[in-house]
């Protein structure tokens, strides 16, 4: 049996991604912040027969990747499958946007994701085996306006993703970004999008639909999966327009609306 670390499983897309490893009999390990709510995930899972370890951690200090990773080596277990989900965005203008809301977006989205990604990826490559999913965004494909520093925080997880996919191309370990588009979960309320056009006039897709999607990329070792069609066209799109219509197209969905 292998053993999946998922960051940000006490709810949304993580929390089905735990559900879904769990039914094909993967143990798990997973964290965030919620010590309740991780304590209930593992109730519920633990029925399937899997072991379900959880890690109550804020992610967006700066050693925490590290004190994570620590704690699972003191205690003598591997992780076969890393899955970097935690995530969060903040809707305003940059110019107004206080520091911490900026920093911690970039710590959690970036920083977190890249040393976790730094600190299991070794024992991988030296195994000759393990899989490492990134959750970037299809925000990440161009600039947003209102949100500029999470978009440009996912651009960066596709970018680095694609790199060290191609770097250990040959090694037995895969890395797969996965980019969901909007999505129902606790991400818009937190980000304060509930009422921006992306969500208010075209929707969303079920968190459920979405995770299943990141499962079967993952497990397929694919570099680069968009769930959805519709997501999927749009991305493709941008590298095609020119890059100020993109940005000014990008705004516009992600005004609020009444
Ligand atoms: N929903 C969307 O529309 C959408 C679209 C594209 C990409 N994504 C990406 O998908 C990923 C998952 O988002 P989601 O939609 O499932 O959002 P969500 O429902 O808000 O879930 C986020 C998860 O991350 C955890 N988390 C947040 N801050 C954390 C921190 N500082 N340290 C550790 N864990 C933390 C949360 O748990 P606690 O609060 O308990 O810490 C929760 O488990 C994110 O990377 C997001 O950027 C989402």
């Amino acid at each position: 049996m292998s053993t999946v670390l998922i960051t940000g499983a006490s709810g949304g897309i993580g929390y089905e991604l735990a559900k879904l490893f769990a039914r094909d009999h993967h143990n798990l390990i997973l964290v965030a912040r919620s010590a309740d709510k991780l304590a209930q995930v593992a109730a519920e899972l633990r029925p399937l027969g899997v072991t379900v370890k959880t890690f109550p951690l804020d992610l967006v200090p700066p050693p925490a990747a590290k004190f994570l990773c620590d704690q699972l080596q003191r205690e003598g277990v591997g992780v076969d499958i890393l899955i970097n989900n935690a995530g969060f965005g903040v809707y305003g203008e940059f110019v107004q946007m206080p520091e911490s809301e900026i920093l911690s977006q970039i710590q959690l989205n970036i920083t977190a994701l890249t040393e976790l990604t730094r600190l299991f990826l070794p024992s991988m490559v030296a195994r000759r085996s393990g899989r490492i999913m990134n959750v970037a965004s299809t925000a990440g494909f161009q600039p947003g306006p209102h949100m500029a520093v999470y978009y440009a925080t996912k651009a960066y997880v596709i970018s680095f993703s694609e790199a060290i996919a191609n770097e250990v191309r040959e090694t037995g370990v895969t890395v797969t970004c996965f980019c969901p588009g909007a999505t129902h979960t606790g991400f818009a309320k937190r980000a304060g999008t509930e009422k921006s056009r992306i969500f208010k006039q075209f929707g969303g897709m079920s968190a459920g639909k979405v995770a299943l999607d990141g499962y079967r990329a993952v497990m397929e070792g694919r570099t680069l999966a968009i769930s959805g069609l519709h997501n999927w066209i749009i991305a493709e799109s941008t590298r095609f327009a020119p890059r100020k219509m993109v940005t000014a197209v990008s705004r516009w969905v992600a005004e609020k609306i009444e």
